[in-house]
């Protein structure tokens, strides 16, 4: 069942269209990432989620209750912030137990209930300490089981690992799934990082000008972006410029060679924009000139422009011609080119998609 229900949802700040008609379903105890570049929406939409920005237009349902009227403490909502936004002056128990106490629940209940939850973020025995004592990555943990102790059915999070660097940002992006997971909690994470929404959501919804341009799994985002801004923001991708027949599964590029193409997932109407082949560099194999395997369906002559040896893998941008460049990665150690080698780039036609502009 959806426990977050979105419909038509707008919000416009003069001429900037923050969030621009968009729906959402989210399932219980699901985790969707908000991936977008910075200034897409994705802090607008979250807070329009926990009620501090009432939308211009639209709904929103969580469990089946409408709650686009209420203001953000009768919502099943909790936030955790980029800066954690916790209070340095008390302890960590008192941190987490300050939305309790507000509450007005009973001393025992608040005791119980801090406790669990120091010890489901792995911050048990830690209670008594004060919040300078902390690293950054336990600051956050502490400012999640101050979210979660108030057993919300949403818990919303605005980049909240931006502040670590990038070894604590991979242990606890973990610890939060690990977390989230284990707590079965519903969840809305924001990052304007790929890998961080790749890892971590069960589905992404990638942002662009306050619009979902694309809502799925990450798998499906990575091999099959509905279009190119998608294809362009998550990964790298090589686009190759031609005109599409679909019906007899062909790209022809600018230069007039035919790329035997499975994948067209433009609409084949007139109205339709711009296309353009996409083939991600780990598709693409090399060899030396004249020796491409007999079966594949597609073989371009290039000459190899530049070289980045990585040690598991050599990045290689190649280039065909007025096609333009391609960039290529190989791994492990297979046969290595240099610049100026004259080299086949082949694929077969299932790698390769044809897709909106
Ligand atoms: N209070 C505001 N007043 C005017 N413009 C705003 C306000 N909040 C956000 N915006 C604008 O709305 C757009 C989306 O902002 P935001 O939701 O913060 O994006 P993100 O979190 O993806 O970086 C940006 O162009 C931003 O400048
Ligand atoms: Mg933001």
């Amino acid at each position: 069942m959806a426990m977050l229900t979105v419909r038509g949802l707008r919000k416009y700040f003069g001429d900037v269209k923050a969030v621009n008609n968009v729906d959402l379903d989210v399932e219980d105890g699901e985790m969707l990432c908000l991936l977008g570049p910075s200034g897409c929406g994705k802090t607008t939409l979250l807070m329009t989620l926990s009620g501090f920005i009432t939308p211009d237009e639209g709904s929103i349902a969580m469990d089946g209750v409408d709650v686009t009227h209420l203001p953000p403490e009768k919502r099943p909502t909790s936030l955790v912030f980029q800066n954690y936004a916790l209070f340095p002056h008390l302890t960590v128990f008192e941190n987490v137990a300050f939305g309790l106490r507000a509450k007005k629940i009973p001393r025992p209940e608040i005791q119980a209930r801090v406790e669990e939850m120091l010890g489901i973020v792995d911050l048990e025995g830690k209670g008594g300490r004060s919040i300078n004592q902390l690293s950054g990555g336990q600051q956050q943990r502490v400012a999640l089981a101050r979210a979660l102790v108030m057993k919300p059915k949403v818990l919303l999070l605005d980049e909240p690992l931006s502040n670590l660097d990038a070894k604590l940002r991979i242990e606890t992006r973990q610890q939060i799934r690990k977390i989230q997971q284990s707590v079965g909690i519903t969840s809305i994470f924001v990052t304007h990082d790929q890998e961080e929404a790749l890892t971590m959501a069960d589905r992404i919804a990638v942002m662009k000008n306050g619009r979902i341009e694309q809502f799925a799994k990450p798998r499906d985002i990575y091999h099959h972006p509905s279009n190119s801004f998608v294809a362009d923001f998550i990964g790298k991708t090589n686009f190759l410029r031609g005109w599409s027949d679909a019906e007899n599964n062909i790209y022809k590029l600018l230069s007039g060679k035919e790329i035997l193409v499975d994948d067209f997932t433009c609409e084949d109407t007139n109205d339709r924009p711009e296309e353009v082949l996409i083939i991600r560099p780990e598709y693409l194999s090399t060899c030396p000139q004249g020796k491409c395997p007999p079966d594949v369906d597609n073989c371009l002559e290039a000459i190899v422009k530049e070289v980045t040896f990585l040690g598991e893998l050599t990045m290689y941008v190649v280039d065909i011609g007025i096609d333009g460049l391609l960039h290529l990665t190989t791994y492990g150690y297979i046969q290595q080119y240099e610049v100026g080698d004259r080299v086949n780039v082949y694929w077969n036609k299932s790698v390769g998609q044809v897709i909106t502009c």
